[in-house]
């Protein structure tokens, strides 16, 4: 099944998709554009997004000089959250409306990115927090219209956030993250600068590129666009559309970078050429899964997420408590589950190992789910990742909490190329336990 085939019409299915994309500069130095960048948005008065950790940055006094320079009056928000919840998005929606802010201007990674997207729809549209959620978490009410400028400015190589109209909040009653997005929420503008990562440590690069390789793959084994229902508005029709032409070009190259660039990029900061790579990596694999959406492994690493107890990622800021950064919450699953979802489309995951450097000329359509996985397994263990679920302190007999609250991501579920159930999806936490 090739790339033309894997898009065959179906009865019913969709015939078209849609891309949406903000502008984009990318390069090093690039944050010194930030000023022109926000009054050509027609910003006077911003209000800057970032994380206590950035707020005394580099990075965040490049930007609030940049504004200045632009004749714009900045106000900075330093209170985001990692793992972002609806309290942290309220406090933010709070700054945004006492301000008289004519744009948002946010500096920092996924969830900086996240909360001012999610902001800037409760300041302009409030509602109950879980209006614009989907169902069975929210109402599924759609945004209606557009919101204040946006410019984006990502920090790290991994979340892709600055071009997808997508946000992952938790809801802090369920302790649960879920996504949920619209075109208005897509910035309108990325600045895209490099040696932001110059400084990150080892496990964040690495945490972070297993993030963008596993958007990447998730969205070029994604059930074909045309598998989803078509729209009779083109305006409902979803940013998880499903796996198309445009969402395959960024994704392969994404998976060349990864597979070329992420050890040296990990084991070496001063290899800006590898750095740069992973951060166009990133944009690229956001421009891919803001246009398809992921499926199992980010569904089920917010299950993850939600239930490690004890766990805590070196080379994070300390803090009391456990902390599983995003992207291995999601590569502790992804082995396990392409698994179990190559058989719906083996050629797709044959690809995706290919791209990322397996070596795939003796593999026969059955060997799918295992050359992707053992490709996977040998990059996490080569940079030092937990071995498996259980290495964050995980077991078997965790299985079925976690399918239970992983249940709850219908869309990202439905975006799998293979159907799961319940039962299914314990079966692949239980395989996700140990892989070494
Ligand atoms: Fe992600």
């Amino acid at each position: 099944m090739g790339c033309c085939q894997y898009f065959e019409p179906s009865v019913g299915g969709a015939d078209s998709f849609t891309v949406e994309m903000p502008r984009i500069t990318f390069g090093r130095g690039t944050l010194a554009e930030a000023g022109e960048r926000a009054r050509g948005l027609g910003m006077r008065r911003a209000a800057l997004f970032t994380d206590p950790f950035l707020a005394g940055s580099a990075h965040v006094a490049k930007v609030i000089e940049s504004l200045k320079s632009a004749g714009i009056d900045a106000a900075v928000f330093s209170e985001v959250l990692i793992e972002p919840g609806d309290e942290a998005v309220t406090q933010a929606t709070k700054f945004l409306n006492e301000g008289n802010f004519d744009g948002v201007v946010s500096v920092g990674g996924g969830s900086v990115m996240d909360t001012a997207k999610a902001a800037l729809v409760y300041h302009r549209y409030p509602a109950s927090f879980t209006a614009y959620f989907a169902p069975p978490i929210g109402e599924g009410q759609p945004i209606p219209g557009p919101v204040l400028p946006h410019l984006a400015c990502p920090t790290t190589s991994g979340t892709g956030s600055e071009t997808t109209g997508l946000s992952v909040i938790r809801i802090e009653a369920l302790n649960v993250k879920y996504v949920f997005g619209s075109r208005y929420m897509l910035p309108d503008e990325a600045v895209v600068d490099p040696a932001c990562t110059d400084t990150l440590p080892p496990m964040v690069i690495a945490s972070t590129g297993f993030d963008l390789m596993s958007h990447a793959i998730e969205c070029y084994t994604a059930r074909a666009y045309t598998c989803w229902a078509k729209m009779n508005k083109p305006n409902a029709r979803p940013m998880i559309q499903g796996a198309n032409p445009w969402s395959d070009l960024h994704a392969r190259e994404a998976l060349r970078i990864v597979g070329e660039y992420l050890e040296r990029g990990v084991s070496d900061a001063k290899d800006t050429e590898a750095r740069d790579k992973l951060m166009w990596g990133a944009t690229l694999a956001g421009m891919a899964f803001g246009n398809c959406g992921t499926h199992l492994p980010h569904a089920f690493s917010y299950a993850v997420t939600n239930l490690v107890k004890s766990w805590r990622a070196k080379d994070y800021p300390k803090g009391e408590g456990p902390f599983i950064p995003h992207g291995v919450a999601v590569i502790l699953n992804s082995p396990s589950v392409f698994r179990f979802t190559a058989q719906a489309a083996p050629e797709r995951h044959l690809e995706a190992a290919d791209c990322l450097g397996a070596d795939i000329r003796d593999a026969a359509p059955d060997d799918a789910g295992e050359v992707v996985a053992g490709r996977i397994i040998e990059l996490m263990k080569n940079l030092g990742l937990p071995n498996g679920l259980g290495g964050v302190g995980l077991s078997a007999e965790d299985a079925g909490a976690l399918a239970e609250t992983a249940s709850a991501q219908r869309r990202a579920l439905g975006n799998a190329p293979r159907d799961v159930n319940k039962n299914d999806i314990a079966g692949i936490f239980s395989k996700a336990v140990s892989y070494w």
